[in-house]
Formats: C-alpha cells, structure tokens, sequence
C-alpha cells in the first residue's frame, strides 16, 4: 500500500511484529461502516461515481458475508485489518477499491473504527451482562427479604441486616459500573467522531465532516484532526469501567467465597460454578468467585497499561497506538465473562442460603449486635447519647465476664449493671427490631428493602422494553 517509495521488503521477522491484523480483524464491522460512510460521501463530492459507490457496496456485502462465514483471508503481510478489507475490496471490484482511501489516512480510520467498536461493546453486550447480573441479585434479594445476616465493619460483626440489603448493595455497585457502560453509550450519542481528520491535519478534498459523523450515528466530527487522530480517551474510558467493574465483583466475589467456607456457612455454591480437588474429596472450591478475584489484577493491569503507553506521547499518531487494542480487547472479554459468571452464580441453582446455619450463627450471640440498641433505647429515654453509649459498653462487659448472651439477660442482670436499664428493655433485643429500626430511606427496615426492590424490578421491566433510565 506505500510500496511505491520502497524499493526493499520489509524483513520477515518485521512482518510479524509489526502486525496487527491477527487481534485487531475484530475491528471489521466498523471498519467496513466507516469505510461506507466516507464513500458515499466521496460519492457526494463528486471523486466516486454512483457506479463506483454501488461497487463498493456490493464488494462490502461480499465482504462481509466472507467474514461472518470465515472463508476471509487474514493475510499477516497486509499488517492489519484496514488493509486486509481494502484488499480484499480492490481484488473483488477493482479500481474503485483503489479511489476509496482519497484524503482518508489509516490514522483517522484506526481511531473511528476502534471508538465506534467501544462503544457498541459497552452499549450493548457489557450492558446486557450486567443487566443479567442485576436481574438475579434481584431475584435472590427477593427470595431473602425475611433473612437476617449480620453486617461486618472491620469484618467484625456489627449490626445485623437483611440479606435482601445486602445483595441490593451489590445492585448499587453494579450500577455504578455500568452507569459508566451506559453513559459511555448514550453520552457519546453526543460525542464526536474521527472520521474524515485524514493522517493528522485534516482532509484535503471537500468532504462534509458534520455529515460523516451523523452517517456513523454521532452527533460531531471532531473539533481539530490532530486531537481527532490521537485520541484514545474513549478507549481509557470502557477500560477505566471495566477495572472499577471488576474491582467491584471482586468484592462481590470475595464475600462469597468467604460466606462459602466451613467457618461462615451463610451458603452453599452449586456444582456448576465449583471444583473438586483431586486430592481431597471432601473439597467445595469456590473456583468460580476466587477466578473472578484473580482476574481483577489483569484488567486493572490494562488500565495501567493504557495509561503508561499514552504518556509522554508526542503528538499526534505514533504507531506506538497500535497497543491500545489487546489492553482494550482483554479488559472487555475479561470484565464480560466475569459478569456472565457472577450472574450464574447467582442463579437460584447455585446461589443457595442455608438458613439454618445461619440462624445457629444468630443464635450464638457471638458479636453482641443487640449492643446498639440498648444505646439506642436509652437515647430514647432521654439519656445523652455519650452517656448511653457508655452505659451499652457496661453491659456488653457485664455479658462477655459472665460469658451469657444477650438473648439471656434478666431484669436482674440490667439492673445490676445501671438503673436506667429498664426491665421493658428487654423486648427490644431481637436483631428482627434491631434490623426494623433502621426506617430511614436507605436502611434495613423491611418496608424500605421491599420498596427497593420493587424500584429495581419496575427498572428491570422497563429495560427489557429497552428504555433504559441511567440514573438508577
Ligand atoms: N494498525 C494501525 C494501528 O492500529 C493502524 C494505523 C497505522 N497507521 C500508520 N500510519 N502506520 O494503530
């Protein structure tokens, strides 16, 4: 394609290192859209004829029906997926192919076709992944209303919550992530497009840049070619999502496998979503959780990645960029898979509460969770907080020397410890009132978890119909 200034070939080993046609072939759809908004436009100021317009649209249907069957030819000497469709193209119909290029440069094809790619990637099937996730927190948080699981601070036990809560917490981290899948969509509904800035400084034929975009479904070209041609923000955008996503179902994933273990026992992950060891028989391992964990480290290495590789970086395309792809690639394949994971970990299949171990645990009154009601109850008294939360402590001594629970305490006990600890007290006790005290919006009150709940459901409707309310 510049052979024409050269008169050596570039040497084998070259040839290899300096593809790019092997992972970035998965650029192709929107190559080829890109390829047939900028003829038509061509078309349109007169350098393509209709005929020639019409040739190329047939050679890209070709084209395309050649990929989606996998009879195309990747061919590593053509280095990547711009020049392998060209090639292709001029092959089938001739010198039309050879005119589609004029004024267009790989460096603004490159950044059009690779920011159209992220964003239907994000807008599409990591949006659907994590819809699907949010789907079966859902429907677990729905089964699991009337579940109480005490809630950790400093992994110590510290008040109790509902295990509906708790899985609608993991909804919210989930929508923090794909807020930014779904803004990256619909914010760049607005954004702008590369196509038509040429190698860096603009095109020299007349071609209408307003137009380009609006045919690539975006609203702007962008404002100047040589930002046009060096941008990769788009690309730190999906991958910074993708890192804050997995970083989240990390977490996510963590307390499952702790919840999982002998010593927690709140659950019992299924058959499809563990491993056996080969050596010990007994073994459950929470393959699937602990993988998701692991694979956190790497996407976020992409981020790092992306970042080192745009700094420093003098402007405006440097070849350096061809890098960006795998980092992007990977972080999306990874963060997509781990999504679809977790939602089947979720599944009713293999999410599975074991309310019996759970309710022994409660039994147990390790943690003394029904501390904090005490200091509330005599805050309602008219105790000064400080003062309750001091009395609270004596007791909480009082419990732990005499090595009883709270559930055990008498009048008698009470008393000994304050006067102002009244027999009627003792009815306010249970974790169920300590849970049913948190009314406020955003607590544990079982009126405001199901409240929440039908919020999410009605949202979950409303996207299988496709509209999507990003805010949530
Ligand atoms: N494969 C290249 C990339 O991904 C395409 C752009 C090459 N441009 C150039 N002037 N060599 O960045």
């Amino acid at each position: 394609m510049w052979q024409g200034r050269f008169s050596g070939k570039p040497d084998k080993l070259m040839q290899e290192f300096g593809q790019s046609v092997s992972f970035d072939q998965r650029l192709w759809k929107e190559d080829i859209q890109g390829s047939l908004a900028y003829a038509a436009e061509l078309q349109r100021i007169g350098i393509l004829t209709e005929k020639e317009l019409a040739d190329i649209q047939t050679g890209f249907v070709t084209i395309t029906k050649e990929i989606e069957s996998g009879k195309f030819q990747w061919k590593v000497e053509l280095e990547d997926v711009h020049m392998n469709i060209e090639s292709r193209l001029t092959e089938l119909i001739g010198d039309a192919g050879k005119k589609l290029h004029t004024g267009r440069s790989r460096n603004d094809q490159v950044a059009t076709d690779f920011k159209l790619w992220c964003i239907r990637v994000a807008k599409t099937e990591l949006k659907a992944a994590a819809v699907a996730l949010v789907r079966a927190l859902v429907e677990r948080a729905s089964e699991n209303v009337d579940v109480i699981i005490p809630a950790y601070t400093h992994l110590q036990r510290a008040m109790p919550t509902r295990l509906a809560h708790h899985l609608n917490a993991y909804v919210d981290m989930i929508f923090s992530d794909s807020r930014v899948f779904f803004r990256h969509g619909s914010a760049d509904a607005q954004g702008r497009v590369p196509l038509g800035s040429g190698a860096a400084t603009g095109n020299s034929f007349p071609v209408d840049m307003h137009v380009l975009a609006k045919s690539l479904g975006r609203s702007m070209p962008d404002h100047n070619s040589m930002a046009a041609v060096s941008d990769r923000d788009f690309a730190l955008d999906l991958v910074f999502a993708c890192a804050k996503c997995m970083t989240h179902l990390s977490r996510i994933a963590e307390d499952l496998i702790l919840w999982s273990t002998a010593e927690f026992g709140f659950i019992t992950l299924g058959d499809a979503v563990t491993t056996g060891s080969s050596i010990m028989p007994q073994k459950r391992n929470p393959d699937a959780c602990e993988l998701v964990r692991g694979k956190t480290g790497r996407v976020v290495g992409h981020l790092m990645s992306l970042f080192t590789l745009l700094k420093g970086l003098p402007m405006t395309y440097n070849r350096d960029l061809q890098e960006d792809k795998e980092a992007v690639f990977d972080a999306t394949d990874q963060t997509l898979a781990c999504l679809r994971v977790m939602a089947l970990v979720f599944s009713k299949e293999n999410f599975k509460v074991n309310r019996e171990r759970i309710q022994q645990h409660l039994d147990s009154g390790a943690g003394y969770m029904e501390a904090m009601n005490v200091a509330d109850w005599l805050v309602l008294q008219g105790v000064p907080f400080r003062d309750g939360h001091d009395i609270t402590g004596r007791l909480v001594k009082y419990v732990e020397q005499k090595k009883m629970r709270f559930a055990d305490l008498t009048a008698a006990d009470l008393a000994a410890v304050d006067a102002r600890l009244k027999p009627e007290l003792l009815k306010e006790l249970s974790l169920e009132a300590l849970v049913e005290r948190k009314q406020v919006y955003a607590g544990t009150a079982k009126a405001r978890v199901l409240e929440r709940l039908a919020e999410l459901k009605s949202w979950l409707g409303n996207n299988e119909q496709g509209a999507m309310n990003h805010e949530q």
